[in-house]
């Protein structure tokens, strides 16, 4: 049998697992030798150079391959495929001095692997997302050594690692070679006493030796002990100590010294964050306080590297993540990079550090605890506990140690839990398999447990519905805290109802908090094109679920991203009903007060700011205060706001519409008289009437949330009913179009092809002095309707020649009904071209909704829209929804020699049905009769 093969062999002279961590010597010289750079790299007789660390499929090597639930081998444990696709990895190294001891270390190496050191086997072993480290003393010598590592693309522990991603190969974490280590491991673990305000530092230390004297500078003081032995153990006292939250990461550089004969053999720089995380009073408590989680998942990916990032890759995750209120991260679905970890201490995150494990594919073979009840897997489930929480165990920010993803429940998972908390009593374990399964159990709602998790601290699910929340929120039998450990799937185009979903969390603080799905999509870039499951020629895959993040693969934001911070602000102001000018601030930090903001009231018409005012406000964490104001305001609509802002950044803001003082808007459709044309501009003449040509417009192109539906979720996909009603063809069937002076009427009748419903609409035109007002009435007729539609409105083809467009509404970025919470009332400009968010897979997108106006500029002309009786929905772009629904990426769009200009009445909301629930019920458009009216006019600059 092959090592690869065993489900017995774990490794084979792996080290015992331990903390991660970078000794140096007395100098002060890092005893790390690195061994990352260009290696020799042979594949099926094919040699290459290839850079460690990377992912081979990124490097002309095999494609990679997407798929989330089912494995990609036939699904028989512990059978893996008889072709195992090997990579060979050679280089030479020089070693200066033929150490005491030599330690090799690979930070990752997906899937399994040998190593060889002058042409010696070491060892074996597997984990792809675990370190593996080698005593390599008696293999290597002074001077010139190679190493050869072959690794495997599947063994038998790939069915542990079927988590829904790219399957990505080779050494792709740091490799390096540790030079007369002393220290074999060091655990500082850290809590605070029962009244929260002294630091207890419990540190273990062992040793490869025994050493003679330990020394360590904490916080400006320096204790010495004698050891004489190679363990050491000591509790430390810090009285008022400054704690660390993911608000405040305060940390104590610590130096811990190893002395052999009274000189220093080695050095280990520790950074030590006192915090206490505990399940108390029915909540985790951090420091005492029951905290609010408000958190994204996130999968290391880069969309030119894959697994393999830079310091500076994570960085400008987490400062994202600042800069839009997260303050919690799930490290789906597996250890990251050690390095992450260290920097989320540093920057202030709450981390859920989760176990490289996840058997998924079984659910497709009904076999979903099979493993997790094995004995014989019970040591390779284990050992990725072990593995995952020795490397981790220094990190503060690591809250909740995680059993992995999608497994089932079952025994070994219970041995998981108890390795955990036996090692480390100061984290609490996670476990969202634990909840599924009771809740599962429950007929009535699949979403609802009755009891609490076994091993898990808190109560955890995924995509739970609205509906459910609430009733989560409000039970009273489970001791237990409820923590969505995913949440609103931000696949293409949405989630919607990212604010009701919030609203309820906030509401019942059992709910504590959740953790979005998911930071990035996963496209990988390639020629200039991002590319998903269908582009590498596999004949299983499971397409763009792979796109689903809040932010694009280059981590550009998608609109979905300010509605999530908007939602996760750290202070909540709202009106104080009972008095004009009078508002409540709400601080929602756990820890801080509100001393370091800075908040500005402005009062603006339209561009004008006609009012503002500075002010600060110092209101402690979990209290509200009450502010009044007396600002200025014109007798036009006016938006009230106030912008948080820290260190010039807008944290969040608060908006309402001041409506004017006179009722302007309020003019009866086709009457209007106007008052506001820009004298510069003069209108057409008449002939206006007559050019105007409108579409009905019903169809829009399916988003990922229409076109998808999890039977999980109890959700089938709205865009195939839809288009079971034929909503994609309707057709016209008759027409009149007639004109009497200053009036034009023309009817349209549309049905839909085969069915025997369909629309009765009405154009009524007519020139007014500021153009010609438009009222659109549609009548739905025909027993075999559908319940909604995607949108109901319509469309205009217009000149290429505009470049431009001016609006004022809710912007900057296309926003929906159940998606505009994070953005603002104002005038926004922007090119034709950006109207558009580029999603990866095409799908209806740019829409602008709250529309009061909007101008299309371009070659000396202006078409200008008003609203009349209801604020706009518009979108314009040289993509109509047929071309845009026809492809599958952006690259494929084929542009019309014309601009389609889309004014809708409404449109259907977005939802999350691509995993969760549908749209809400308030959100939806129905199918039904609808009216709305608006001035058009084109003007010559
Ligand atoms: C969850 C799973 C994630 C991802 C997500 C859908 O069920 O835990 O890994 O597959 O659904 O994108
Ligand atoms: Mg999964």
């Amino acid at each position: 049998m092959k090592d690869y093969e065993n489900l017995h062999l774990l490794g084979k002279n792996v080290m015992e697992p331990r903390a991660y961590f970078l000794p140096q010597d007395a100098q002060n010289q890092t005893k790390v030798f690195s061994l990352n750079g260009v290696w020799n790299f042979s594949f099926e007789g094919e040699k290459r150079e290839l850079p460690v660390p990377s992912c081979w499929q990124f490097f002309g090597v095999e494609n990679p391959w997407y798929t989330n639930i089912q494995y990609p081998f036939p699904c028989i444990p512990p059978e893996i495929p008889q072709d195992n696709p090997t990579g060979v990895y050679t280089c030479s190294f020089v070693m200066d001095s033929v150490s005491k001891r030599a330690v090799l270390v690979f930070l990752g190496v997906d899937s399994s692997f040998h190593v060889y050191i002058n042409d010696r086997l070491v060892g074996y072993s597997q984990g792809s997302r675990e370190t593996s480290e080698f005593d390599i003393t008696e293999y290597v010598v002074e001077g010139q050594n190679t190493i050869k590592v072959v690794v495997y693309k599947w063994n038998v522990f790939s069915y542990l690692e079927d988590q829904d991603m790219w399957w990505l190969n080779g050494i792709y974490r740091d490799v390096y070679i540790l030079v007369d280590p002393v220290t074999q491991d060091i655990f500082t673990k850290t809590t605070l006493d029962d009244s929260y305000t002294d630091g207890i530092l419990d540190v273990e230390l062992s040793f490869f030796e025994a050493v003679d004297a330990v020394r360590f500078r904490l916080d400006g003081a320096v204790y010495e002990w004698n050891v004489q032995s190679d363990f050491f153990k000591v509790r430390i006292e810090m009285p008022n100590v400054r704690k660390w939250t993911a608000e405040t990461p305060q940390l104590y550089p610590c130096v811990f010294e190893v002395l052999q004969g009274g000189s220093v053999v080695e050095l280990i720089e520790e950074k030590i964050g006192f915090r206490r995380v505990e399940m108390k009073d029915g909540f985790v408590q951090i420091n005492g306080k029951a905290v609010t989680f408000k958190g994204v998942n996130r999968h290391e990916f880069h969309p030119e590297t894959g697994r393999t990032l830079s310091i500076d890759d994570m960085k400008k995750d987490l400062d994202l993540f600042k800069a839009n209120n997260i303050n919690a991260i799930r490290t789906s679905h597996y250890p990251n990079h050690p390095t992450f970890y260290a920097l989320c201490d540093e920057y202030g995150f709450y981390v859920i550090d989760e176990a490289d494990l996840e058997t998924h594919g079984l659910d497709l073979i009904q076999a979903r605890n099979s493993l997790n009840n094995d004995p014989d897997w019970a040591p390779a489930f284990v050992n990725r506990m072990q593995r995952m929480v020795e490397r981790d165990k220094n990190r503060p920010c690591i809250m909740f140690w995680s059993l992995g993803n999608e497994s089932g429940f079952g025994e070994n998972h219970k041995l998981m839990a108890v390795y955990a908390k036996e090692r480390d009593s100061s984290r609490l374990i996670h476990y969202e398999g634990d909840t599924r399964e009771i809740a599962e159990a429950n007929k009535v709602n699949p979403f609802i447990s009755q009891k609490d998790s076994i091993v898990s601290d808190v109560n955890s699910g995924m995509y739970t519905p609205v509906a459910a929340l609430e009733l989560l929120g409000r039970d009273t039998n489970l001791a237990k805290p409820y923590l969505l450990c995913e949440h609103l799937h931000a696949m293409g185009n949405g989630p919607g109802a990212v604010k009701d979903v919030w609203d309820i969390i906030y509401k019942y603080p059992k709910l504590q908090g959740g953790f979005i799905w998911e930071w990035c999509d996963h496209g990988i870039l390639k020629d200039g094109k991002y590319l998903y499951g269908d582009d590498f020629g596999q004949k299983i895959h499971d397409s763009n679920f792979v796109v689903d993040g809040v932010v694009f693969p280059d981590r550009t934001p998608s609109p979905a991203l300010s509605e999530y911070k908007k939602a996760l602000e750290p202070v909540f102001i709202y009106k104080n009903e009972k008095k004009e000018g009078s508002y409540y601030i709400e601080n929602r930090y756990d820890f801080i007060s509100t001393k370091d903001l800075v908040f500005e009231l402005s009062v603006y018409d339209e561009e004008t700011k006609v009012y503002s005012h500075l002010f600060t406000e110092d209101i402690p964490p979990h209290q509200t205060a009450c502010v009044d104001f007396d600002y200025n305001r014109t007798e036009n609509e006016n938006i009230l706001e106030i912008s948080v802002r820290k260190d010039g950044h807008e944290v969040t803001f608060y908006q309402e519409v001041l409506s004017a003082r006179l009722e302007t808007t309020a003019l009866p459709p086709c009457e209007a008289e106007d008052v506001a044309v820009s004298a510069v501009c003069e209108t057409r003449n008449g002939s206006a009437l007559n050019d105007l040509n409108f579409d009905f417009s019903i169809w829009r192109a399916p988003t990922d949330n229409d076109r998808l539906g999890f039977e999980e979720y109890g959700v089938t996909s709205v865009a195939a009913k839809w288009k079971k009603a034929r909503v994609d063809m309707m057709q016209l069937v008759r027409r009149t179009d007639e004109t009497a002076g200053d009036t034009r009427i023309v009817t349209e009748k549309y049905g839909a092809v085969s069915l025997d419903w369909g629309y009765d609409l009405i154009y009524t035109m007519k020139q007014v002095v500021r153009g010609v007002a438009v009222t659109v009435d549609g009548k739905v007729f025909g027993m075999n309707k559908p319940e909604t539609v995607p949108r109901l409105g319509i469309s205009m083809k217009v000149d290429r020649c505009f470049e431009t467009v001016r609006w004022y509404g809710l912007g900057e970025e296309e926003t929906y009904c159940d998606s505009c919470a994070g953005k603002k009332v104002g005038v926004y400009e922007l090119p034709v071209s950006k109207m558009e968010t580029p999603y990866i897979y095409p799908q209806e997108s740019g829409n602008r909704s709250g529309v009061r106006w909007f101008e299309l500029h371009g070659a000396g002309k202006k078409l200008r829209i008003e609203q009349q009786d209801r604020l706009l929905n518009f979108s314009v772009s040289r993509y109509d929804a047929f071309i845009i629904e026809a492809a599958k990426h952006r690259e494929e769009l084929n542009p019309n020699e014309y601009l389609t200009l889309y004014i809708d009445y409404a449109q259907y909301g977005l939802g999350t049905a691509s995993c969760g629930e549908g749209v809400l019920e308030k959100y939806q458009l129905k199918c039904s009769d609808f009216s709305f009216s608006f001035v058009v006019n084109e003007y010559t600059v």
